[in-house]
């Protein structure tokens, strides 16, 4: 036997036992004619010591940071299982290893607690949600990974296949029309922990490749769906962080999440929500930007008005980075001496900036920042982005602290300035409200859509609608969207064919599995809960994939690379 314990596992009842351990060694400390031994492995660190000249195995110098800290093990055979080089970067908490050099030798950073810790959790949850949908009658269902496009807005990867050259498989986006098949079919309560792949540009919560928790339900509404999922959210929360949920989360209109936080996913750990002062400082001054503004928001940040030159000038720095892309920001401090000081003074009577006062509920002491544009949605993202700044900046963002609701009513539609078409907004597989059909062919742009998203602390942490199970209806919505009828059927063609056996009402949800456990465990990014993660463009650093394959193997596959192209482009 390699190890009779851990090393995670002696305690003072255990003195006196003969024991065998195996690990790593976290350090060594030579005292004396004496050498001291961290044992590591994922259970813990038991301290070794060597030519013991004290026969006590009670630690005379007890470790208080370890559970193992009482005891020591009095050393009588070492043996070497295998040996290493020195790490190029320190195995520990606070480790020296940047993040290059951590993604290269991941499975030396994965020695680290903190990592193999996310880990844990993550393996933790995945039990606790498959006993709890098996509980509620869901059935695990595995959908094939090799399959055709399923548009969730992203780009595919393809494949290409060797036993039909010249022709690609996609790789899902998700699971989405295989689980609408699967209610055809009458499963009537599907899920799986699946893999999706998207190929879109990077951000800490995204990878191109990554996991969601998949569902879909037959002969339900959009309230069943939401009882559903919102109980499994509370079971993680509770069983987890010990967080109770509110009995029934709070459902916000998109429109209202828009116009009150310029985000579809609120951040409601603090409030400085968004107030239109339009009525206030537009026409009534002659400040030239708001009298033209066809919407001037404002926010105020409580305590903030002793905020300094430097500090004001940071944040207007900040709504003028690329990524806000604002032109400039209006602040006005009331003063807790009852004084205001307001950026663009010269422009106002000082009776606006008590109506301002008034209508934005400031207190003295408080400081109200103010931003417009043409555009009213444009400036409110530009809002968002300097509140969550704000909230940040006062520590209002506590990791420690859960703001889930549900976000409702999303427009079915949304413009896409690339595609200079109509896109769905969720995918084209959702049911557009009842109430709003008649309006499908005048303005589908005022159409709400049957679709709701999960969010938590302003990150979306799962999205489900609806769905279309009319043949007809699903027709309509391919044609509002630019197919034609055949380019529809050529793509699409399985399921409008399966709708015409009798397709039951259904609809669904997937919550982002490392999203969730990110959140649960208060990561910064995604990728910390991921075993073998990409970096942001797109590579495994460690298997340095993608790369180029052999000729011979594009031969077989019929596939030339380009690579005049890839040098007039400086891609090579
Ligand atoms: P949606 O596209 O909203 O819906 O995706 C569901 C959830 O998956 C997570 N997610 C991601 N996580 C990490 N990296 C990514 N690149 C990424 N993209 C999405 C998010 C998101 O909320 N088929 C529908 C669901 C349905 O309608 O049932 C879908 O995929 O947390």
């Amino acid at each position: 036997m390699y190890r009779t314990k851990t090393n995670g596992e002696l305690r003072l009842a255990n003195v006196g036992e003969v024991v065998t351990l195996a690990g790593w060694v976290q350090r060594t400390r030579k005292m004396g004619g004496m050498t001291f031994v961290d044992l590591r492995d994922r259970y813990g660190i038991t301290q070794i010591v060597f030519n013991n000249e004290v026969d006590a195995a009670e630690r005379s110098s007890k470790n208080a940071n370890i559970p193992t800290g009482d005891i020591e093990i009095i050393a009588n055979k070492l043996n070497i299982l295998s040996e290493s080089i020195t790490p190029p970067f320190t195995i520990e908490d606070n480790t020296d290893g940047g993040d290059d050099l951590r993604m290269k030798y991941r499975y030396l950073d994965l020695r680290r607690n903190a990592v193999r810790r996310n880990l844990e959790l993550r393996h933790d949850m995945a039990i606790l949600i498959r006993n709890y949908l098996d509980d509620k009658g869901f059935l695990e269902v595995e959908t094939p990974i090799l399959i055709g496009s399923t548009p969730e807005g992203a780009r595919d990867f393809i494949v290409p296949s060797r036993m039909n050259p010249g022709q690609f498989y996609a790789l899902p986006q998700s699971p989405q029309t295989l689980k609408q098949l699967l209610m055809v079919a009458g499963f009537d309560r599907y899920f799986q922990i699946a893999k999706c792949f998207r190929d879109e540009d990077l951000r800490a919560d995204r990878q191109p490749e990554f996991t969601q928790i998949d569902c879909e339900m037959s002969f339900v509404d959009q309230e069943d769906v939401i009882e559903v999922f919102e109980g499994l959210a509370r079971h993680l929360f509770k069983k987890v962080r010990n967080v109770d949920l509110p009995e029934k989360l709070d459902q916000m209109t998109w429109h209202d999440a828009m116009r009150l936080y310029g985000s579809d996913k609120p951040d409601r750990r603090f409030g400085m929500t968004f107030v239109e002062v339009d009525d206030v400082l537009k026409g009534t001054g002659t400040f030239p930007v708001f009298n033209e503004a066809n919407y001037i928001g404002a926010i105020c940040a409580p305590g903030c008005a002793d905020y300094t030159r430097k500090q004001l000038d940071g944040l207007v720095d900040f709504v003028k980075r690329p990524q806000v892309g604002a032109k400039g920001l209006v602040y006005v401090k009331f003063n807790s001496d009852g004084t205001v000081k307001s950026s663009i003074d010269k422009f106002y009577e000082p009776a606006v900036w008590q109506q301002l006062k008034e209508k934005m509920g400031a207190n003295d002491g408080d400081l109200v920042l103010i931003m417009s544009g043409d555009n009213a949605n444009k400036t409110r993202v530009q809002l968002c982005s300097l509140r969550l700044e704000m909230g940040e900046r006062l520590g209002l963002r506590d990791k420690n602290k859960f703001e889930c609701l549900w976000i409702v009513d999303f427009p079915l539609f949304e413009w896409s300035d690339e595609e200079q078409r109509l896109m769905a907004t969720h995918h084209p597989f959702t049911m557009p409200n009842p109430d709003d059909i008649p309006l499908l062919d005048e303005h589908p742009e005022r159409v709400r859509a049957k679709a709701y998203d999960f969010v938590c602390n302003g990150i979306e942490v799962g999205g489900g609608s609806l769905r279309i199970h009319d043949g007809k209806l699903q027709a309509k919505m391919f044609d509002i969207l630019g197919f034609t009828p055949e380019r529809a059927m050529a793509q699409f063609g399985f399921l409008i064919n399966a709708f015409k056996y009798g397709a039951p009402p259904h609809a669904g949800l997937a919550f982002g599995f490392d999203r969730f456990v990110s959140i649960m465990a208060g990561l910064d990014s995604i990728r910390d809960c991921i075993a073998f993660p990409k970096n942001n463009s797109g590579r495994d650093v460690m298997l340095d994939a993608p790369s180029p394959v052999d000729q011979s193997q594009l031969d077989e596959l019929y596939i030339d690379v380009d690579r005049e192209r890839l040098k007039a482009e400086n891609k090579i």
